[in-house]
C-alpha cells in the first residue's frame, strides 16, 4: 500500500522539548501523512488500516479513495 500525501510547507518544523507530549513523554512523529496535526502522530494512521497492499489511496475530506498515478513526459 502507499498514499499520496498533498504537503503546503515550504520548510522544515524545528521540533523542541515544548512538543513532547506531557502524558507519554515522548514526541510521535506522524508517517502515513494523515494526521490533522502534522508532523505529530494524532491517531489518524488508524484510518489506513485495511489498505490493500497492492493499491495507492489519497484521503479526500477523511475518504479514502484508490487513485491511480500517471506519469506525463514533460
Ligand atoms: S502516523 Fe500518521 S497520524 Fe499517526
Amino acid at each position: 500500500m502507499s498514499r499520496e500525501v498533498t504537503h503546503t510547507a515550504t520548510g522544515p518544523k524545528i521540533v523542541t522539548p515544548d512538543d513532547i507530549d506531557d502524558e507519554k513523554g515522548d514526541v510521535a512523529i506522524c508517517l502515513c501523512g494523515l494526521s490533522e496535526a502534522y508532523p505529530f502522530c494524532d491517531g489518524s494512521h488508524r484510518r489506513a488500516e485495511g489498505e490493500d497492499p497492492d493499491e495507492r489511496y489519497k484521503y479526500v475530506d477523511g475518504e479514502r479513495r484508490r487513485i491511480s498515478i500517471e506519469f506525463v513526459d514533460e
